[in-house]
């Protein structure tokens, strides 16, 4: 991505503020304007002075103060003018055109599919949102509040200079056309030392993020040493890259900033030497004085602008290859949205994990495997532990597409039907269960449009269990659970989890592990009321505990990603030895 390129998608991505942008430019053009008349009367009142009149002769006197009072006038309209571009900044930019950003980005990052979250880490990606749009933000202040300014004193400047003096306007404007080649080249050599430097920056980010979201596990294990350790390699790394980058780069800043002090004290030697030779007038004098030091201040404005640049030009990057990122898992523009809940078909699938592909590894997770799920069934996964049961129910969902075969539901290919119509009638319990810090209220209501009222949180909370520990919740169903839950305890944390699966009244039931956290007692009553809740559903129950599979209608033995035999519990536990052993190591602890 050139710099061109950055630039048309900043000005697309920026669309609903161009008036907003135009309007401050112009103000902040205006303002430039202003400076520069004022300046323009300034020095008729130093030709005033030189001519010698001003005490003698009262007529020239006048114009004298008329200048003087234009120039003051001038002053105060710019106070004016900046008022309006402070207010319209606070108004319009700062905050609106953040919380745009984070809309567009977060409306973004929701599309990606389930495997593409998994497969890159949540800190690093939250890194290059954050960075990105403040990268962005910066450029566009960047741009209208330095870079316009800039254009206008430098256009002005060299006009001024022109007119003073052609051949010194020349002189400007060829060192001009130089400095920028200095900055064209200073930025080309500094582009892939600030690539490395992002880097590092990413691999901190990352760490930074585990400490502060996995704190008191480090602390259980007494990892703080090694992990803050880790934590300051990388940092040191950053540190050094960083230090003999920017040593260079600001050698080579100063060799630029030099360069235009040279233009400016040669050219204010020359124009001393020419007004001693009568070329020109003291008003003159103060104008190229004055509109050096502007064209100086314009350089180390680009100067420092190239600093800002090279920095933010890296973040906007990897941002917009974020926001160019597609899904990898396609929609179709007019998909089945009816009857797309009945039997759930696998037809010789064969999957593995993508990121695996990448490193080389070629056996296939789930081979060819096909089965069908009569709707209201209720069916069990067993297995050992990485057989692929819990990529079965992620593939039911659709947060991978096999790359062969085919899984549908009531006839329709997951490829063709509305996803999100087929996620709202699932309802899930996973091994981990995700939970906000909001109310146990807004946690069970999360798949739903609307809070659920007490009743029926109290309806579901006989269901699931949650009843059970309802008396301990300090506010009732009003009461925050802290982050990830962490206020309430595994089994209760799994009690919610179920209870938000019930709310949705889904036509599916996907249990993964969801009483594993369980004691035995309170299995039990769970199970009961995943066995109540299961009624008339298509169900599938993930457990390694086969008491919690024992009565479905089917059990599935997975076995290094193939189905190895699948029936009801009485006739595998006869006829599969695989099962039979699983049963007999659970015994007499659990069955
Ligand atoms: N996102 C992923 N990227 C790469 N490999 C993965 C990913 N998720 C799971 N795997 C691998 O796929 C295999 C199957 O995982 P899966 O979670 O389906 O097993 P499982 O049968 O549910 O195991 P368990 O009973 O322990 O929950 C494992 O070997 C695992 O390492
Ligand atoms: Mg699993």
């Amino acid at each position: 991505m050139n710099n061109e390129d950055i630039f048309s998608r900043i000005f697309k991505l920026t669309k609903p503020f161009h008036k907003t942008i135009l309007k401050t430019i112009a103000i902040v053009g205006a303002i430039a304007a202003i400076e520069a008349t004022n300046s323009f009367f300034l020095s008729q009142v130093f030709n005033l002075i030189s001519e010698g009149n001003l005490i003698s002769e009262g007529f020239n006197l006048d114009i004298a103060l008329i200048w003087c009072s234009l120039s003051m006038i001038g002053v105060i309209t710019r106070i004016f003018f900046v008022s309006y571009r402070d207010k319209l900044q606070t108004k319009e930019f700062e905050t609106k055109i953040e919380n745009y950003l984070d809309q567009i980005s977060i409306n973004k990052f929701l599309t990606f599919s389930n495997g593409q979250h998994i497969n890159q880490h949540s800190g690093v990606k939250q890194n290059i949102v954050t960075m990105g749009t403040a990268s962005i933000r910066g450029q566009l202040g960047m741009f209208i509040y330095w870079l316009t300014p800039f254009v206008a004193n430098f256009t002005v400047s060299m006009i001024m200079l022109l007119i003073v003096n052609i051949w010194l306007g020349i002189y400007y404007i060829a060192g001009a056309i130089f400095l920028a080649h200095l900055l064209k080249r200073f930025h080309a050599n500094l582009e892939p030392n600030i690539k490395t430097i992002r880097e590092f920056r990413d691999k901190t980010s990352k760490i930074k993020s585990e400490i502060y979201r996995y704190a008191p596990f480090i602390k259980n294990e007494v990892a703080e040493t090694k992990t803050v350790n880790e934590l300051s390699d990388i940092q040191n790394n950053l540190f050094k890259k960083d230090t003999t980058t920017w040593n260079d780069a600001i050698n080579e800043l100063s060799a630029i900033r030099l360069f235009g002090q040279f233009l400016k004290w040669s050219s204010i030697f020359t124009s001393i030497y020419i007004l001693h030779r009568g070329y020109i007038n003291p008003g003159d004098i103060f104008l190229i004085f004055l509109w050096s030091d502007k064209f100086i201040e314009a350089v180390w404005v680009m100067t420092d602008a190239q600093k800002q640049f090279i920095n933010d030009k890296i973040n906007i990057q990897k941002y917009f290859e974020l926001l160019n990122t597609e899904t990898d898992i396609k929609y179709l523009d007019n998909p089945v949205k009816d009857s797309i809940i009945g039997d759930i078909e696998f037809k010789d699938v064969c999957f593995h994990y993508p990121n695996r592909e990448k490193e080389g590894e070629t056996k296939t997770l789930l081979n060819n495997l096909s089965f069908t799920i009569k709707s209201g069934e209720k069916i069990g996964f067993v297995g050992e532990s990485g057989s692929g049961k819990s990529t079965i129910a992620n593939l039911i969902r659709r947060a991978f597409d096999p790359q062969n075969g085919s899984i549908s539901t009531n006839g329709h290919n997951l490829k063709e039907i509305d996803i999100k119509a087929f996620l709202r009638q699932i309802g899930s319990v996973e091994q981990e269960v995700i939970l906000f810090d909001k109310t146990v209220r807004e946690n069970i209501s999360f798949g739903l449009d609307s809070l659920l009222t007490d009743e029926e949180l109290n309806a579901i909370a006989k269901l699931s269990g949650v009843h059970k520990f309802y008396s301990k919740l300090e506010k009732g169903w009003d009461t925050t659970i802290g982050e990830g839950g962490c206020k309430l305890s595994g089994g209760e944390k799994q009690r919610v989890g179920i209870a938000r699966a019930l709310a949705k009244k889904p036509q599916i039931l996907i249990f993964d592990e969801a009483t594993s956290a369980l004691d035995m007692i309170s299995e039990r009553e769970v199970q009961e009321a995943i066995d109540q809740s299961c009624h008339g559903k298509t169900a599938i129950v993930i457990a390694h505990r086969l008491s919690t599979v024992k009565d479905c209608d089917r059990i599935f033995v997975m076995k290094d990603g193939k189905l190895l035999a699948s029936d009801n519990h009485d006739n595998l536990f006869k006829t599969c030895e695989y099962y039979n052993t699983l049963v007999k190591n659970q015994m007499p602890k659990t069955i």
